[in-house]
C-alpha cells in the first residue's frame, strides 16, 4: 500500500485549532469560515510554510453556508494563500475533518500533491433558517408575478403556518431518529449504566482540565481575536468546567428520553463552534524542507451500520479493519482517542471492542480487545472540549499525534462515529 512505502509516507507534521466554545456564546459572531481562516492561517504560520509549496486544502463542513458551500474554497482564498491552491469540501457528518484528511493523504499517496492543509470547521451558532415551503412558493410566486395584484394575490396564500421557519435537526433523515435518542438506545442496547456515562464525563472534564492547565491542550489553540472590537481575545475552551462532580453530574436530569433515559446535558457533547487543521506532507517532500514530522499515517478505514440498528457503533467494525491494514493488534497501541458524541456511545463502542460479534461482523474471528482506559482521551475528548461537527476529526488527530510525542509511544488510534450510522478510524505512527 503506497500509504506505507518509506520515504513516500504521509506525515503529519503539525495542526492547530481555534479554541471551541458552547453554541451561541463566545464566538458566535464568527462564520465557520472565519473560524477555518483563523485556523489554517494560524498553522502556515506556526509551522512557517511556505504558502508557495501549499498544493491543496480540504476541508469539512457539516451544515455549510447555503451562500458559500464550499468551505474549503473561501478559506483557501485568504490573502495568506496562493490562489492557485486547490480547495475541496466534504462532508461525512461528524467524521467529516477525517475525510478531509484522508482525502488529502490519499493525493499524496497517490502522488498527485505533496504537501496539504486538511481540517474542518463549524459554526451551530449560525446554521441556515429556512423557510416553510408555503412561504417559499409564496416567495418565488411573487417574485414571478407581473402586476401588483398577482403580488399581493401570492402572499395572500400564506398561511400563519408557513411563518414558522425551518432549522436542520440533529436527526437523521431516514429513520428520523435524533442522535440523542440513538445514544439513549445503545445505552439500553448495551447495558450502559448512568453512572458508567456520568464517570467517564467527568474524566473528559478533568483530563481536558489537566491538559489546559499545563498548557497541552492550550498549545494546540490559536488565539482569536473577537469582534466587534477585537480588543480581547478567546484562548482556551469555554465548556471545560473545572469544577465539576459526579454529584452535579449525577443531578441532572435525563434529555433524550426524559422518564427512562440516562443521556443528559452532563454526558453528550455539547453543540459547539470551531475549527482544526493539520499539515500533512510526503515524509521525503517534509525532510527536505527541513520538517521533524509527529508521525505518519499508518492506516485508515471507514465503515457503515444500519443507522435504525445502533446509530454511533461503526467505529466498532472500522476499528478492526484499520489495525489489520496497520498490521498491528489493538495490544500494540499506546494511545486511543475516540471521539465522544456520548458517553454512552463511547461506552457502546469500548464493549463493541470486547465482543466477538461485532468482530465477526467486521470480519474478524477474534475480538478487538478491551481499551485499557488510561491510554483512552488522555487530554480529555469532545463531552468537554467540545464537538464543533466538521472540525473535530482534526482536533483528534492533533491532540493524538502530540500526546504519542510528548508520552514516547510508537502507535495511536482514533475512532470517530458520525451520523448515516457511519464510522471512522485511523492508525498513526510516531515519527
Ligand atoms: C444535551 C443538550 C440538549 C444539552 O443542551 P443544553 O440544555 O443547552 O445544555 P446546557 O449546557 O445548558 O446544560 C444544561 C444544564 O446542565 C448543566 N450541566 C451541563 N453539564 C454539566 C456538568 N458537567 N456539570 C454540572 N452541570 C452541568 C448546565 O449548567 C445547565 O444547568 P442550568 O440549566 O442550571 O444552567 C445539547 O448539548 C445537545 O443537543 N447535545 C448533543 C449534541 C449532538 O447530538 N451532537 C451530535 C453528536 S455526534
Amino acid at each position: 500500500m503506497p500509504i506505507h512505502e518509506p520515504g513516500r509516507r504521509v506525515a503529519i507534521i503539525a495542526g492547530v485549532r481555534t479554541p471551541f466554545a458552547k453554541a451561541g456564546t463566545t464566538l458566535k459572531a464568527l462564520s465557520a469560515i472565519e473560524l477555518g481562516k483563523i485556523a489554517v492561517s494560524e498553522l502556515v504560520h506556526r509551522t512557517d510554510l511556505d504558502p508557495a509549496s501549499l498544493d491543496l486544502l480540504a476541508f469539512g463542513t457539516v451544515i455549510p453556508s447555503v451562500l458559500a458551500p464550499n468551505i474549503a474554497r473561501e478559506v483557501a482564498l485568504m490573502p495568506l494563500l496562493p490562489k492557485r491552491v486547490d480547495a475541496w469540501s466534504v462532508s461525512r457528518a461528524c467524521a467529516s475533518a477525517n475525510q478531509a484528511i484522508t482525502d488529502a493523504a490519499d493525493q499524496i499517496a497517490l502522488g498527485h500533491a505533496q504537501v496539504a492543509i486538511a481540517g474542518g470547521a463549524e459554526s451551530l451558532s449560525n446554521v441556515p433558517i429556512l423557510h416553510s415551503r408555503g412561504f417559499s412558493d409564496a416567495l418565488v410566486a411573487a417574485s414571478k408575478a407581473k402586476t401588483l395584484a398577482q403580488r399581493v394575490q401570492a402572499f395572500g396564500r400564506i398561511r400563519a403556518k408557513d411563518f414558522v421557519p425551518t432549522t436542520p435537526a440533529i436527526a437523521e433523515p431516514t429513520t428520523g431518529e435524533t442522535m440523542g435518542q440513538s445514544a439513549e438506545k445503545m445505552a439500553k442496547l448495551n447495558g450502559i449504566t448512568r453512572e458508567e456515562q456520568d464517570a467517564l464525563a467527568l474524566a473528559s472534564h478533568r483530563n481536558a482540565h489537566a491538559g489546559t492547565v499545563d498548557g497541552r491542550l492550550t498549545a494546540e489553540i490559536a488565539p482569536v481575536m473577537l469582534p466587534p472590537k477585537y480588543e480581547s481575545a478567546m484562548t482556551t475552551d469555554n465548556g471545560i468546567r473545572s469544577d465539576t462532580t459526579l454529584e452535579q453530574l449525577a443531578a441532572l436530569k435525563p434529555v433524550f428520553d426524559r422518564r427512562y433515559g440516562t443521556v443528559t446535558a452532563g454526558n453528550a457533547s455539547p453543540l459547539t463552534d470551531g475549527a482544526a487543521a493539520v499539515l500533512l506532507m510526503r515524509e521525503d517532500v517534509a525532510r527536505a524542507q527541513g520538517y521533524t514530522p509527529k508521525a505518519f499515517i499508518r492506516s485508515y478505514a471507514y465503515a457503515a451500520v444500519d443507522p435504525g440498528e445502533q446509530l454511533l457503533q461503526a467505529p466498532v467494525l472500522a476499528a478492526p479493519m484499520a489495525l489489520k491494514r496497520a498490521g498491528l493488534t489493538l495490544k500494540e497501541i499506546d494511545l486511543v482517542e475516540m471521539h465522544e458524541a456520548f458517553a454512552a456511545q463511547v461506552l457502546s463502542n469500548l464493549r463493541g471492542f470486547e465482543s466477538k460479534e461485532w468482530a465477526a461482523r467486521a470480519g474478524f474471528s477474534t475480538a478487538t480487545g478491551a481499551v485499557d482506559r488510561d491510554r483512552l482521551n488522555v487530554m480529555g475528548g469532545s463531552i468537554a472540549t467540545g464537538h464543533p461537527f466538521g472540525a473535530t476529526g482534526a482536533r483528534v488527530t492533533t491532540t493524538l499525534v502530540n500526546e504519542l510525542a510528548r508520552r514516547g509511544g510508537q502507535f495511536g488510534l482514533m475512532t470517530v462515529c458520525a451520523a448515516g450510522g457511519l464510522g471512522f478510524a485511523m492508525v498513526v505512527e510516531r515519527a
